[in-house]
């Protein structure tokens, strides 16, 4: 896909790089990445290449897209947010979510991930039931992250957020942590996931069939023992993910 990035004001750049700055810091003070990169992550994850609907556009601080059950607990980001975003009228929420979910992964030692402003604010919430359910297997994640455009490699590539943050039961009805690092970004999911469960680490569903599906599995491993690989291919994700249906040619 080509994409013909829309030119914004100096004035709207300026308010980008100085809104990322201060994210990087209140970021870190509050160690609120994991749940930042899942709100960025769920706003994104609702495109859908062929209706061109859904995707992030900002939809999903408002009640309607929040009440989705997949978003269980992220009306606690978005308000954690706001304040900063006041200091930024100038900003789309669009641009200021994808922003602050660029910068949750560069605070906790990930890769960093190349951001274009200009999204646009839209009203319309996507349809609820896009984002993929964690009780399923490799054939429903190929089919969520099909309707994004999405491939294989990008399906294991960004299962690898999950090296951050935690399940919490009142949200999602499983609980805790992926790795026994949840605020540092590094291949640790993938190394916890191939040596097996263990006491006190969770595995999804959806993250136990990266290992049964054939062409996963080989991803995994790779992940696993080089996470220098693993960085790459998350940022190659990430940006798209952060992009879909954004400055896209027609
Ligand atoms: C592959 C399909 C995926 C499924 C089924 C899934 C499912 C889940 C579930 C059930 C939780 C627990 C929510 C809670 O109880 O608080 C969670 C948390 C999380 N997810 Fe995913 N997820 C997926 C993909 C992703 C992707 C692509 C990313 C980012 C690139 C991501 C980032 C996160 C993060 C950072 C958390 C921790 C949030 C926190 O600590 O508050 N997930 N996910």
């Amino acid at each position: 896909m080509v994409k013909k990035y829309p030119v914004v004001s100096e004035e709207y750049q300026a308010a980008v790089e100085k809104c990322k700055r201060k994210l990087r810091g209140f970021i870190a003070e509050k160690q609120c990445a994991p749940i930042v990169l899942r709100l960025a992550w769920h706003s994104a994850g609702t495109y859908d290449w062929k209706t061109k609907t859904g995707g992030p556009f900002g939809t999903i601080r408002h009640p309607a897209e929040l009440s989705h059950e997949a978003n269980n607990g992220l009306d606690i980001a978005v308000r954690l947010l706001e304040p900063i975003k006041q200091q930024f009228p100038i900003l789309s929420y669009a641009d200021f979510y994808q922003l602050a979910g660029v910068v949750a992964v560069e605070v906790t030692g990930g890769p960093e991930i190349p951001f274009h402003a200009g999204r646009q604010d839209k009203t319309d919430p996507p349809p609820e039931g896009r984002l993929p359910d964690a009780k399923k297997g490799s054939e429903h994640l190929r089919e969520v992250f099909g309707h994004m455009g999405l491939s294989d490699k990008d399906i294991v590539a960004l299962s690898g957020g999950h090296t951050l943050g935690r399940c919490h039961k009142e949200r999602s009805g499983f609980e805790g942590p992926w790795t026994r690092n949840p605020l540092i970004f590094d291949n640790s999911y993938f190394k916890e996931l191939l040596s097996g469960e263990k006491e006190g680490l969770i595995q999804l569903p959806t993250d136990k069939a990266l290992l049964e599906d054939r062409s996963f599995r080989p991803l995994v491993e790779k992940y696993a023992a080089d996470e220098d690989a693993f960085f790459h291919d998350y940022a190659e994700a990430h940006l798209k993910l952060s992009e879909l249906g954004f400055a896209e040619e027609e």
